[in-house]
């Protein structure tokens, strides 16, 4: 009896993230056999680190708590808190104008969002024609994630995972004409498929500029709402405007982070 009490006590911590413990009859308990399968799959991807320096010099401060990460992750906890409530799994990063802190969001929201262990999320680089990620992270994937959404390689060997829970689908070779390739009917099956298999609480679009070509336009059909980016000095009331406009035709507008605001307090966003 005692022994039973011991396993099921087991068995809560595991399932609370509290111990990690692989002991048979709490894997039992723990796991049916379908999580067990979606955690062979992440396990297998091939994992990549990062620097503490590259981070630093890419402005992505999330890997671990601290007043740099703060804002960040506030803009975590209010982007979870929203798509739960709304049954929504698929995010887009956009932003009227280029520069704007699109990939330095993704990333810093990638990152804080790998801190919570039973937090499962994808983030896919879909810039095609300026692949920025893997250059943040200075890594290169062993193909692009062209090949993926055209099927020529699966998601298991070009996804790389950060931490046991955060998985990287990177671009690598600039791609002169994507709109084809992102508007795709057979690039929605793909994207199901991977959110089928891998089961992510939350799948991240770092997308291109809205107003410069056709990419984001051609995408946001395929997520369930989209975050603006915009740069404090930079864009243009009449940019963020028509931005937004266009981006509410086609999905939901989850809100508009004010990026790099010279004026804010230390600690709080535009440090
Ligand atoms: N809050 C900030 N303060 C200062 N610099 C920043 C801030 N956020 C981003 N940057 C810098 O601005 C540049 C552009 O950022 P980032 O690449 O994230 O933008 P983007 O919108 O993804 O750009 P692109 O349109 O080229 O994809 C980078 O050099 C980045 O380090
Ligand atoms: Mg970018």
């Amino acid at each position: 009896m005692e022994k039973l009490q011991t396993a099921l006590d087991k068995a809560r911590k595991a399932r609370e993230g509290q111990d990690p413990d692989t002991d048979s009859i709490t894997a039992s308990v723990k796991t049916p056999q379908r999580t067990t399968d979606v955690d062979d799959l992440w396990a297998e991807l091939t994992p990549f680190d990062v620097s503490a320096e590259q981070l630093e010099g890419r402005r992505v401060h999330t890997q671990v708590a601290g007043a740099k990460a703060t804002s960040y992750d506030i803009l975590r906890t209010k982007v979870l808190l929203q798509m739960r409530q709304q049954g929504w799994k698929r995010i887009a990063i956009t932003s009227p104008m280029p520069s704007s802190g699109k990939t330095t969001t993704a990333c810093n929201l990638a990152l804080g969002l790998g801190r919570q262990s039973d937090l499962r999320s994808i983030v896919l680089d879909l810039d095609l024609r300026d692949p920025s990620i893997s250059k943040f992270f200075d890594v290169t994937p062993p193909s692009g994630i062209d090949d993926v959404l055209t099927g020529k390689v699966d998601f298991k060997d070009q996804a790389m995972r950060f931490g046991d829970n955060v998985a990287f689908s990177m671009a690598t070779i600039p791609d002169a004409d994507p709109t084809r390739l992102l508007l795709a009917e057979e690039t929605g099956e793909v994207l199901d498929n991977i959110e089928n298999r891998y089961q992510p609480d939350i799948m991240i679009f770092d997308l291109p500029s809205m107003l410069v070509n056709d990419d984001t336009r051609a995408f946001l059909k395929n997520v369930d709402c989209a975050l603006i980016v915009v740069r404090a000095s930079k864009t243009r009331y009449g940019q963020f405007d028509a931005c937004e406009k266009e981006i509410a035709q086609q999905t939901n507008v989850l809100g508009t982070v004010l990026n790099a605001y010279r004026y804010a307090e230390p600690g709080k966003m535009g440090e």
